[in-house]
């Protein structure tokens, strides 16, 4: 298994382009099989979920051409099957969105029981629900999901809570579904508006995206389109917070500063300074950083993919900090092997209390998921000494090319799949 080898110490310093968004990508590769014309994908993250997907669409008979690593043309005209079950996209979340593309447009599904990172249990009753009052019937079976209706009709849903991965299904189901359907308590994050958006570029009727209330008048077909994908705002802050944790001085580019002001009032209240401009924000930590609290929420509160990162950084914060994880039930998988590298971090529940220590020192540490896959990163950067992070496989999943980017930017880091490369990095650096 590959691994990164870091060498902790560098501020860092410099700018950084940031990608397409990885969990808006999902959703719209999903989507973009639900034409029989050419829709053409740009700004797309060249990331291991996305590539996952994309031969999940190619493997039931969509075309799929690949014009650059950042750019992809799907045609669903051809497909032949309606059954997604391989041994790759079980591993992925995203998976779950071909079940709302296929059964939004040939009225029926059969996807394999999706995969993601292990932070709670993560059930998809609500994914159900909407399908069920589109006039679905849906069975698990084998670990399949199964759905199939004879008619899709219009209907008023309700969700439980506002879950991102539920509404964007249900869009996908009820886009061309007969008559009106009303998503209530729907997630507003800014992957979703995007998501809908794309299909509004496809001849789709949604309105509302971004707000509780979705509405979607269904409509016959969708048709071709050229769309390019909004900037991943969870890389953006993962970077963020590392020059925060590495004391150091970067703008990240071609992002959207509204999808990061829950990131950035978290930075200004550490201590950092924060500039925004049109399509990039600057930040320049401060020497010492100082504690604060946070509640991960739905957007705009502060994302839960960035509570990992954040808690790490909180970890060098004077004073003590406190960090509640409301969305998932088990996302503090990581806090024991920051420990393993000095930090102070006691998990009572579904909080974490960070008491700030002087310094990190390097260790070899899990990946156990994408974001504390960053989030050890993050760590390394920062502390005294080489950290290896393994399985780094699954921080692969959601940054395109991390190791590389952190380079650009000074720090000292290299992507390894031996000791012997390991040694010579410790040897390289001194
Ligand atoms: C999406 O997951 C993202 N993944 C997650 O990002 C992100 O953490 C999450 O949204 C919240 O923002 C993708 O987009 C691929 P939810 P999703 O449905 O859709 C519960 C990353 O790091 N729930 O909003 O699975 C669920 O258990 C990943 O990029 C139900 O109970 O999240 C959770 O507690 C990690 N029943 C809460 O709702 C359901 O049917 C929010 O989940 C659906 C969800």
């Amino acid at each position: 298994m590959e691994q990164y080898v870091i060498k902790g110490g560098n501020p860092l310093v410099g700018e950084v382009e940031i990608g397409g968004a990885k969990n808006a990508a999902l959703g719209i590769v999903a989507a973009a099989i639900m034409a029989d014309e050419t829709v053409t994908i740009e700004n797309l993250p060249d990331v291991r979920d996305i590539n996952v997907l994309l031969n999940a669409i190619e493997c039931i008979g969509a075309i799929v051409d690949r014009v650059d690593s950042h750019t992809v043309r799907i045609n669903g005209r051809y497909i032949g099957s309606l059954c997604v079950d391989n041994e790759y996209i079980k591993k992925i979340r995203g998976s779950y969105y071909l079940l709302g593309a296929l059964l939004g447009k040939y009225k029926k599904a059969e996807v394999a029981l999706p995969g993601g990172c292990n932070i709670g249990s993560r059930p998809i009753d609500q994914h159900i629900k909407g399908f069920e009052a589109l006039g679905a019937t849906v069975d698990i079976e084998y670990g399949l999901i199964i759905a199939e209706a004879e008619r899709l009709r219009g209907s008023h849903i309700f969700l439980d809570m506002a879950s991102v991965g539920a509404t964007i299904n249900i869009m996908l189901a009820a886009v061309m579904a007969e008559g009106r359907t009303i998503i209530e308590n729907a997630a507003k994050e800014p992957h979703v508006v995007d998501v809908a958006n794309f299909l509004n570029s496809m001849g789709a009727n949604i309105k509302g995206a971004g707000t509780d209330v979705i509405r979607i008048r269904g409509v016959a077909s969708l048709h071709k389109t050229e769309y390019s994908i909004i900037p991943d705002q969870i890389e953006a802050g993962t970077f963020m917070f590392a020059a925060a944790a590495t004391k150091g001085d970067i703008m990240v580019k071609s992002v959207i500063p509204k999808h990061l002001e829950a990131a950035s009032a978290k930075l200004l209240e550490i201590g950092c300074e924060v500039e925004e401009f049109d399509d990039a924000v600057r930040v320049v930590a401060a020497k010492q950083l100082r504690q604060t609290h946070l509640k991960t929420l739905t957007y705009p509160g502060f994302p839960t993919d960035m509570q990992p990162q954040i808690a790490t950084t909180l970890t060098l914060c004077r004073g003590t900090s406190i960090v509640t994880e409301s969305i998932f039930e088990n996302r503090f998988k990581y806090v024991d092997e920051l420990s393993r590298m000095g930090a102070k971090i006691k998990v009572e529940g579904n909080t974490a209390i960070i008491e700030g220590v002087e310094k990190l020192t390097g260790a070899r540490v899990n990946a156990l998921d994408l974001r504390a896959g960053a989030s050890m990163v993050i760590a390394g950067l920062a502390a005294e000494g080489i950290t290896v992070v393994e399985d780094i496989v699954y921080i692969q999943r959601g940054y395109e090319r991390l190791d590389e980017k952190l380079r650009s930017l000074g720090g000292q880091i290299e992507r390894v799949s031996s000791e012997k490369e390991v040694q010579k990095f410790r040897l390289m650096v001194g």
